[in-house]
């Protein structure tokens, strides 16, 4: 836990809640995407899995462009996709605004970060449940955003992996030392009963799917996430929340 004397503030931070459209009504994604940004979604996340990289099928940049109207929010893309590379120009040009990727899928991270943000997008480096810290030690100060994976990728509706909470913290830490304005994402597992420790840990961004979706009630969902995670992180730098 990072020491709250030492860390620097968060309280006035925002603690953006980014619903994953992987459980949202596929037949009717324009309306869900009005829907859950109505009920105060800060970002639309956008998962894209490939069937190599990940052993699931989803949505490509035609599905991103044609939610692009909707879209009054950041769309946040999310690629478990291998090779990479040549899909964050069609990312891009379909709407994006942040491209994530995986560091295994692609054989040179820096050229891909440089992609992305030469496309005029944000770049995000995504970091599986078992990968090690180690991959942010050359790139940190070339990415916008971090997102830590809590669950393997790959489905929906999966449980919260404790362990990654320890992770925030030490990305948290890093962040913080290098000054940038660097976001902090967990995805997976995410929910009200959750958000607490993972905004004490460190996010300032949270990826939720199902706790969002499934239960019809989005911006209940949303806010009880967000002021559970907010709660969390005042808790943790000791002032009231
Ligand atoms: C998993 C995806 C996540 C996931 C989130 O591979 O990247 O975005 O679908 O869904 P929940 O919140 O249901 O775990
Ligand atoms: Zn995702």
């Amino acid at each position: 836990m990072q020491n709250p004397k030492t860390a620097p503030p968060r309280s006035g931070q925002p603690m953006r809640i980014a619903p994953s459209l992987l459980s949202a009504k596929f037949a009717r994604l324009g309306e869900e995407v009005s829907a859950v940004i109505e009920a105060g979604a800060d970002l639309i996340h956008f998962d894209v899995m490939d069937n190599h990289y990940v052993p699931n099928l989803t949505i490509g940049p035609l599905v991103c462009e044609a939610i692009k109207p909707y879209a009054t929010v950041p769309i946040d893309v999310h690629l478990m996709v291998k090779p990479v590379d040549a899909l964050i120009p069609m990312f891009a040009e379909a709407g994006a605004s942040i491209i994530s990727f995986h560091p295994e899928a692609t054989e040179h991270i820096d050229r891909t970060i440089r992609l992305i943000t030469a496309s005029g997008c944000k770049a995000g480096l995504v970091l599986n449940p078992a990968t090690p810290l180690q991959g942010l030690d050359h790139v940190l100060d070339q990415l916008d955003l971090v997102l830590l994976m809590s669950v393997n990728p790959g489905f929906g509706g999966q449980s919260f992996i404790e362990s990654v909470l320890p992770k925030i913290e030490a990305v948290r830490r890093r962040i913080d030392a290098s000054g940038r304005d660097i976001w902090l994402e967990v995805d997976g597992g995410v929910k009200p009963g959750n958000a607490a420790r993972i905004g004490a840990a460190g996010a300032d961004t949270l990826v939720a799917g199902s706790a969002v979706f499934s239960g019809g009630r989005y911006r209940d969902a949303i806010d009880a996430i967000r002021s559970q995670a907010l709660q969390g992180r005042h808790a943790m730098e000791g002032c009231p929340a």
